[in-house]
């Protein structure tokens, strides 16, 4: 019996600023962000677009391909928890009416966690073959205004059904880690935005790449030419190039750009305009992949990169299963970027910065244009709304 990923469908807001734009406003030159860090756009999420909303839409295709009264259990993966004690999979379930004979959890450790959810999805799996799971991966990366994490925001979510004999993609076992106490991105429970150290964070990133390949080729015993493709964490696109430069180093080889950009290029082309998902990006990249790439992927092996700051990270593969091609989501991942709404930077800042909350009761305004919204805040308890 094998396990993995049986559907995958990402989703993302329906506004974005263009990383032309903020260079205007900020007084910079735009190739810092197209070239510099590879970045064009980021998706803005308003006030009544939460991890929750964001989530719903990503599942909401694949509750559509199967019978949702066989899901057992949601494992959503999140560092911008919407509550201390209630998971965000719990407000989730209600929202679309998931059956009860069901488990849920809220899983953190910054970006990381994604790959968490994922890595117990596939062991529940394993020893339970009748586990059909969602597995969810949101969040919404939010800097404060001025710091070097602005240009590298964005948000997404991702859900990926999780079964035996899985449509697309096996996940394979064995895998690296690395784990280090380490503080160069946080967020204390009194801020919304992230804390970060930029610079140091791309080392530890980088530091923990090497770590979590050796587990990874002890563990398993595969090289780097074992795998023809390769999906990283992508905070910002540009961290690709430099980890799979660094990888290539580690593993002592020398490839051409022509090979080095078809292991890695169409892994980039979402996570360039949706910007930073945090638990989601790498996932985003995977479904980039599934749905650029201009070469048939079945039987083709990919290394998957997964670092989560403060710092945990894990190297694993899967192998992409014959007829993938019929089952991935391209056309709803083509019209959510191209239909979102480009902002002003003005519009941004009052979108992203004002709404304060802080216990008082609120009535959202309108802006997200999607079927699942965050209505209200009433006496502490969050009120979603379905269009
Ligand atoms: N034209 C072309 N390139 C330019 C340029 C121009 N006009 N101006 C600058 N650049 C280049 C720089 O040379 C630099 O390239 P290298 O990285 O190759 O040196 C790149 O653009 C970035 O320029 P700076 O280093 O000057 O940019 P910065 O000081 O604004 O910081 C950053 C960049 C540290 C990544 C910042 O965006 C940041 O703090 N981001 C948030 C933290 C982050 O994403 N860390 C990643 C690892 S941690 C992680 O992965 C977890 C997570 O999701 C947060």
């Amino acid at each position: 019996m094998t396990a993995g990923i049986d559907l995958i469908h990402f989703a993302t807001s329906d506004y974005e600023l263009g990383l032309d734009t903020f260079a205007k406003e900020k007084n910079l030159d735009v190739n810092k962000f197209f070239d510099g860090i590879g970045q064009e756009k980021m998706s803005i999420a308003p006030p009544d677009e939460d991890i929750v909303t964001l989530a719903a839409k990503a599942v909401s295709p694949i509750l559509n391909k199967i019978d949702k009264q066989t899901i057992t259990a949601v494992l959503f993966a999140t560092e911008s928890s919407v509550d201390q004690s209630k998971s965000a999979g719990a407000f989730l379930h209600g929202l679309l009416g998931l059956p009860n004979k069901c488990r849920v959890v809220e899983f953190k450790q910054a970006c990381y966690a994604g790959t968490a959810a994922l890595q117990m999805a596939i062991s529940l799996v394993h020893s339970n073959p009748k586990e059909n799971i969602l597995v969810i991966a949101a969040d919404i990366a939010r800097y404060e205004q001025g710091s070097s994490g602005e240009a590298t925001q964005g948000c997404g979510a991702v859900a990926m059904l999780i079964k035996q004999n899985p449509r697309i993609m096996i996940i394979e076992q064995g895998s690296g880690y690395y784990t280090e106490d380490v503080a160069d991105f946080w967020r204390p429970n009194y801020l919304n935005t992230a804390l970060v150290d930029g610079k140091y964070s791309t080392k530890t990133y980088l530091n923990s790449l090497k770590y979590a390949w050796d587990n990874f080729v002890e563990e398993t015993g595969k090289q780097f030419d074992d795998i023809n493709n390769f999906c990283y964490h992508i905070p910002f696109s540009r961290m690709t190039e430099k980890a799979h430069k660094t990888l290539i180093k580690k593993a002592n080889k020398i490839i051409s750009v022509k090979t080095f950009n078809q292991q890695t290029l169409p892994g980039q082309i979402y996570n360039r305009v949706v910007g930073n998902s945090y638990c989601a990006a790498l996932f985003i990249s995977f479904c980039s992949f599934l749905d650029n790439d201009k070469h048939n992927l079945e039987k083709n092996r990919f290394g998957f990169f997964s670092y989560g700051s403060g710092c945990v990270a894990e190297f694993f593969t899967g192998v992409i299963q014959t007829g993938y091609q019929d089952f991935i989501m391209k056309d709803s991942h083509l019209q959510q970027i191209n239909n979102r709404q480009a902002l002003s930077y003005d519009e941004y800042v009052d979108l992203y910065y004002k709404q304060k909350i802080d216990g008082a009761n609120i009535v959202f305004a309108k802006n997200n244009k999607g079927k699942y919204r965050l209505e209200k805040i009433e006496n502490n308890i969050r009120k979603y709304e379905i269009n």
